[in-house]
């Protein structure tokens, strides 16, 4: 069995069928890229996935349990993290206490939190963080203070820092310089040297299919196809999902 399974997901919006009997599986240990035109319904399965919205109907198994009934705040807590297509993070609050709220957030609840971490371990961990990724400087800085790709780069940090298994990621490319985007690919493969599974919406095809070992595509809410970027790139039906037929 795969590591983390969707099956039949289905969600509508009034008569918008944003996504459609959606399949597909994804293995352990691997970098997956979804991608798909504009309103494919990329966004919206990752929101049924992590039931930020409620769906039609569907299965979505995560190394082997059952997740399809498990609400968004207790999963991070069975090991699943993800970033938003628009940026969420804690403005008012510091880099530090973004990145140290989501390293408690991963304990089963949060009076364990309280006696399980130890508060120098965790600072020591947000330290090395935000060093990797240049950012160490602004620690004590409100998160508001950050540029558009910084606080992209503070997304992905957060999700790290709940030592997620499965982590989501919402178009971590867009809008970010590019060398920002050489610290972003570090990330994700970093993640993927520590045995973490990604899965990574994104529009910026370069990108996506140097670091992906496989790729799903999405068309008008359906599973159009999965496979090697260099068979998907070379796909008839992929070509006409973007260029129209
Ligand atoms: N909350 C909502 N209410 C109504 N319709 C929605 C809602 N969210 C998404 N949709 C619709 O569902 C469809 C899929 O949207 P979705 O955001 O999932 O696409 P996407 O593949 O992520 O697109 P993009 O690449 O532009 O981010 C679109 O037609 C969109 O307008
Ligand atoms: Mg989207």
């Amino acid at each position: 069995m795969s590591f983390f399974q969707v099956s039949h997901l289905t969600k509508t919006f009034g008569g918008v069928h944003a996504v459609e009997d959606l399949n597909f599986e994804v293995k352990k240990n691997s970098i997956t890229g979804l991608i798909g035109p504009n309103g494919a319904g990329k966004t919206t399965a990752f929101n049924l996935i992590t039931h930020f919205l409620p769906r039609n109907k569907g299965n979505t198994i995560f190394d082997k349990k059952n997740i399809s009934h498990v609400p968004a705040y207790k999963l991070v807590r069975n090991g699943i993290a993800r970033t938003f297509q628009q940026i969420r993070i804690f403005p008012n609050l510091t880099l530090r206490e973004n990145l140290l709220l989501s390293v408690s957030h991963s304990y089963d609840s949060w009076w364990r939190s309280l006696w399980k971490i130890n508060e120098t371990e965790a600072n020591k961990r947000v330290e090395q963080m935000l060093k990797e990724v240049n950012l160490w400087k602004y620690a004590d800085a409100p998160a508001k203070n950050l540029s558009y790709g910084q606080s992209k780069l503070l997304e992905i940090l957060r999700c790290m820092a709940t030592d997620a298994e499965l982590i989501l990621l919402d178009e971590p490319a867009a809008g970010v310089n590019p060398t920002m985007l050489r610290t972003v690919e570090k990330l994700i493969l970093d993640l993927k040297a520590q045995g973490k599974t990604l899965l990574v919406i994104e529009h910026n095809m370069p990108f996506l299919m140097g670091i992906s070992d496989e790729i799903i595509v999405m068309e008008n809410g359906r599973f159009l196809m999965q496979d090697k970027p260099e068979v998907v790139q070379q796909d008839s039906r992929v070509l006409e999902a973007y260029l129209g037929r």
